[in-house]
């Protein structure tokens, strides 16, 4: 018998603590005995991280949204090659904050680009991977963007470029995600605005049948 994969993601608006609840979970999958691999998007890999600044930096603001799709996407091709195929291979549990649906929803919707484009990349970067199981931790486009500026402020961090979009980016990002709930079984919508604990028991009861406990 061959062992099930499990390639779980997490997605959300700005501010939607998706961060925080992958941290819990990865913590309560090792404290059951799971080897864990925790990446993340844009970054994850060293060059990732370079490829996430360039990104994320708030002055560079002339660049277009082509070259944003493809650097998502180089920064997912390196990811997918050098942390989550060979993670995936040796049996490990991979969880990684944001995956392609990020794209469809930010580029793909948010900037208007359209999904054919995103799927055409995904299938060049990620050649077939798709999530197991995607936890979806859903806000309201203006109570998440209110916590992300507050833990810029908290941080000394100044806004990210994509937190500098108008708000009704935002609720155009938030309105896809769910859409994208509804139509896909593996994404799970959870309801980010109860408290963590809270998300943390809907985020355990959506994993638990996967890890088999
Ligand atoms: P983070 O702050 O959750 O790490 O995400 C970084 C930002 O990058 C966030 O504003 C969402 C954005 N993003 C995209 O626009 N497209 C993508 O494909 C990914 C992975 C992130």
């Amino acid at each position: 018998m061959t062992a099930r994969r499990r390639f779980i993601t997490f997605e959300g608006p700005e501010g939607s603590g998706k961060s925080t609840q992958l941290r819990m979970l990865a913590e309560r999958l090792r404290t059951s005995g799971l080897d864990v691999l925790e990446t993340q998007e844009p970054g994850g890999t060293p060059i990732g991280v370079q490829i996430r600044h360039v990104l994320l930096d708030a002055k560079n603001r002339e660049l277009c949204p082509t070259a944003e799709l493809l650097l998502m996407f180089a920064s997912r091709a390196q990811n997918v090659d050098q942390l989550i195929l060979p993670a995936l291979s040796a049996g490990r549990t991979v969880l990684s904050d944001r995956f392609t649906d990020s794209t469809l929803v930010y580029q793909g919707v948010g900037r208007g680009l359209g999904a054919d484009v995103v799927y055409e990349l995904d299938r060049i970067a990620c050649r077939g991977l798709v999530p197991d199981l995607t936890l979806l931790i859903d806000i309201d486009a203006e109570t998440g963007l209110a916590r992300a500026h507050r833990r810029s402020a908290r941080t000394e961090d100044s806004d990210t470029r994509m937190e500098d979009q108008d708000i009704g980016f935002h609720r155009r990002v938030r309105e896809a995600y769910r859409q994208l709930a509804a139509d896909e079984s593996r994404v799970r919508l959870i309801d980010g605005s109860q408290t963590r604990e809270a998300v943390a028991e809907q985020v355990w009861q959506a994993v638990k049948p996967l890890i088999g406990t």
